[in-house]
């Protein structure tokens, strides 16, 4: 049998044989084939849009590995920065190699004053603080203009440290701001989830250390969500690099597609929608609805999924050890029978529709105290080092510009009239 597919264009009888490489075939073969013809795929479901070694996913039997280790192992044994490492150099660290990235990364968690007080300050009181940060990360390039030599590998590594190190600054900032309290500095003593926390939470007391049982389900939160290949916003970080922009721009267009309630936006959709529908009685009406197409169920169904989320097993396991510390989140259980009538249900079962990574993920955060405008937020920090890590692989691999056709449906062409004569 040979690994390759015969295209033939009836209209000229002509054929060109493609090799099926990794179980892709490089559709520009075609174009000599077929002049002014283009492959139509609008949201890309049938489209590998580049080659990649960081992230594999099958998503027809629920697997997911960073760098060929499996996410299981990674939630259980690792922590976020060495994820982080992991993801961006394609090895674990050796224990000097993870001195100097855990070092270089909390010494560099600190931001220009001019981004508290000139930046955060300026926006208004109720501003979403997933805008806030968007914003915050685009201002970076600003106060970083050497960012834009993006070809001096030394440099990237400068940016990507900064990246990684800055984005909970910035975002416990939005936090702070958005509900009048002072901004809590780094504390360079903490690793970086409890730092965070530390930034989010610290009120009068001289340091304030995390509970240790919520930090690293913060950090296991993080690492799931460190990386997941070509999704919309890491897609995006790729399109956007590809005209060599610098990475604070890129990302912070990321982080813009992050925020919609399609993609990292779901986890606050969730709660929403669980305290919409109120009680237990109330739960076969809305999956009703959901059927009749009148909403959908948030948390539920995945571009890629085709079999229960790997992460989501994760999730509901920190969920529990959780909520051992904080008490037990009142909409929990609406969750679980939620799930139940959707997993028994035929509209769901038919269409392979399944709980994602943001089901459980926005209890847990609700539980831990943070309110719903942040959970998007904490997914951006835990996307951080995916979406740098593919800028990066994208630049290494010299990847053209990113510029796809389209199939024009519009007015043919016709004469301009004056606006009297319309
Ligand atoms: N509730 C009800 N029906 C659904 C849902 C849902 N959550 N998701 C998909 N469907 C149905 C959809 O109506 C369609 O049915 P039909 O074939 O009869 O038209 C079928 O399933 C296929 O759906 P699709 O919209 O073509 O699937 P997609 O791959 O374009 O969209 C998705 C994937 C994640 C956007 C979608 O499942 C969705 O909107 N889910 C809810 C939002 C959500 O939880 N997003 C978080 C994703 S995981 C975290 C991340 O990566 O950001």
């Amino acid at each position: 049998m040979s690994e390759s597919i015969t295209i033939t264009d009836n209209r000229t009888g002509k054929s060109v044989e493609i090799p099926v490489v990794n179980g892709g075939v490089d559709m520009k073969a075609i174009q000599g084939l077929m002049p002014g013809t283009w492959i139509l795929d609008p949201g890309f479901t049938g489209t590998a849009s580049t080659e990649s070694a960081i992230t594999d996913l099958d998503g027809i039997n629920g697997i997911l590995r960073y760098r060929g280790y499996p996410i299981e192992q990674l939630a259980e044994k690792s922590n976020f920065l060495e994820v982080c490492y992991l993801l961006l150099n394609g090895e674990l660290p050796s224990a000097a190699e993870q001195e100097k990235w855990v070092h270089d990364v909390t010494y560099h968690t600190f931001v220009h004053e001019n981004m508290r007080k000139r930046f955060m300050e300026g926006f208004h009181h109720d501003a979403h603080p997933m805008g806030m940060l968007m914003s915050g990360i685009a201002a970076l390039s600003t106060f970083y203009p050497e960012a834009k030599d993006i070809d001096d590998p030394f440099n990237r590594y400068k940016q990507i440290n900064r990246l990684i190190s800055k984005v909970p600054t910035i975002a416990a900032m939005a936090y702070r701001s958005s509900i009048g309290m002072p901004f809590n500095y780094p504390d360079n003593e903490l690793d970086y989830s409890a730092n965070f926390l530390s930034m989010m939470w610290k009120i009068a007391e001289p340091n304030h250390v995390p509970d240790p049982v919520l930090a690293k389900a913060l950090d296991v939160l993080l690492i799931l969500h460190a990386d997941h290949e070509q999704n919309c916003s890491t897609t995006t970080m790729r399109v956007v690099g590809s005209s060599h922009s610098d990475p604070y721009s890129a990302a912070a267009s990321a982080t813009g597609a992050l925020y919609g309630p399609r993609h990292g936006g779901a986890n606050e959709s969730v709660i929403h929608m669980l305290s919409d529908i109120g009680s237990y009685e109330d739960l076969g009406p809305f999956v009703e609805s959901v059927k009749a197409g009148n909403s959908r169920l948030m948390g539920f169904g995945h571009r890629v999924y085709k079999a229960y989320d790997p992460r989501a097993t994760i999730v509901k396991e920190q969920a529990d050890k959780v909520f051992a510390v904080t008490g037990k989140s009142p909409l929990l259980d609406m969750a679980l029978k939620l799930e139940e009538i959707a997993l028994n249900d035929d509209y769901f079962k038919s269409r392979n529709l399944y709980p994602n990574v943001d089901f459980y993920t926005g209890l847990i955060y609700q539980a831990m105290g943070f309110p719903l405008n942040m959970f998007t937020v904490l997914f951006t920090i835990g996307r951080m080092p995916g979406w740098l890590a593919h800028w990066q692989e994208s630049l290494e691999q010299g990847q053209r510009i990113s510029r796809p056709r389209q199939i024009y449906t519009g007015v043919g062409v016709r004469d301009y009239v004056d606006v009297g004569s319309r």
